[in-house]
C-alpha cells in the first residue's frame, strides 16, 4: 500500500541525496570559516615594522599635539581669542552660568559674553556647521535632512523662542530638548554661547521693531515708492 512516507534507502534510491549533499556544501560555505576579520593585521605597542623607515611600528604624536590631562582650557578657544585677545582670565569663566545657561532661578537673560562682531560671526560659522542640517540657514526649521523625513524643528521666528532667555538657547544646546540631542559634546560651551547670539541676530533679521530701523531706511519703508516695471516704457510714455 502507497503511504506518504518513505523510508532511508527509497529517500536516497530517489536521488534526494544529492540535494542533501549541495545543501550541507552550502551551509559550509556560508558559515565563512575564514578568521581574517577576526584576526587582522596589527602592531602592538614598540613592536618592529618594515612599513616605515627608521623600523617602528609605533609613531609619534604629530606636531602640536597637547597631552590631554583632563583640564579644559576655554581660553584657547576661538571665542576667547577672537574677542579677547585671549586676555580672559580663567575665574571669571568657570562659574556655573557659563556652563549652565541658568543663573539664579531661571535662565541667564542675556549672552555671557557682550556681544560684539566677532561673536556673532564665531556663531554664524558654528551654526551653519552644526545646526543648519535641521534648522536651516534661515532658523525657519527646514534643513535639508527634513526633506528626507526628519520631524521638522520649530521656527526660531515664533513668539515663544523669541521671548526666551539667551541661557535657555544655551540650554537647549548642552541639555538636547526633545527630539534633539545634546550638543554639549560636539560644541564648547563659549560656542554655545556664540551660537545663542546668532540665533539672536538670525531672529531679528526676520523681526526688527521699526524704531531700530536708520532713519532712511525707515522712510523708504513707510512710504514706499511704486515700483517701475520696465523703465524702457516709462520714458516711451513721457514723450
Ligand atoms: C538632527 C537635527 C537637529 C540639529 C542638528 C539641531 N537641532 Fe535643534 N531641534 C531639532 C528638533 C527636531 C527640535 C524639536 C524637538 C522637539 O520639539 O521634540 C529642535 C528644537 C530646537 C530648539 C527649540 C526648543 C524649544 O523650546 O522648542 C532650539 C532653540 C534648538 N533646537 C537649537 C538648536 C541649535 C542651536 C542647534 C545647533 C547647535 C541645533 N538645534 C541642532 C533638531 C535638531
Amino acid at each position: 500500500m502507497k503511504t506518504n512516507t518513505m523510508n532511508a534507502a527509497e529517500f536516497t534510491s530517489q536521488g534526494h541525496w544529492r540535494t542533501l549533499a549541495a545543501c550541507a556544501a552550502c551551509m559550509l560555505a556560508l558559515m565563512g570559516c575564514h578568521p581574517d576579520m577576526w584576526n587582522q593585521p596589527r602592531f602592538a605597542a614598540l613592536q618592529k615594522s618594515g612599513f616605515f623607515t627608521d623600523g617602528r611600528a609605533s609613531r609619534d604624536p604629530v606636531p602640536g599635539t597637547i597631552q590631554y590631562d583632563g583640564q579644559r582650557r576655554p581660553w584657547k578657544s576661538a571665542v576667547f581669542e577672537g574677542i579677547s585677545g585671549g586676555q580672559l582670565t580663567v575665574p571669571s569663566i568657570m562659574d556655573d552660568t557659563f556652563y549652565t545657561g541658568r543663573q539664579g532661578e531661571g535662565f541667564k537673560a542675556d549672552n555671557y559674553f557682550p556681544v560684539s562682531a566677532e561673536l556673532l560671526a564665531r556663531g554664524r560659522e558654528r551654526y551653519d556647521v552644526t545646526c543648519t542640517p535641521c534648522h536651516g540657514f534661515a532658523g525657519d526649521g527646514f534643513g535639508v535632512v527634513t526633506r528626507r523625513g526628519f520631524p521638522n524643528p520649530p521656527s526660531f521666528h515664533i513668539d515663544r523662542l523669541r521671548e526666551v532667555e539667551d541661557g535657555y538657547l544655551f540650554d537647549v544646546m548642552t541639555n538636547g530638548f526633545g527630539r534633539m540631542y545634546s550638543y554639549a559634546a560636539r560644541v564648547t560651551p563659549e560656542d554655545r554661547w556664540a551660537i545663542a547670539a546668532y540665533i539672536r541676530a538670525l531672529q531679528f533679521s526676520q523681526y526688527a521693531p521699526l524704531d531700530t530701523v536708520p532713519a532712511d531706511v525707515k522712510e523708504a519703508i513707510l512710504n514706499p515708492q511704486p515700483v517701475v516695471e520696465n523703465p524702457a516704457d516709462s520714458s516711451a510714455a513721457h514723450h
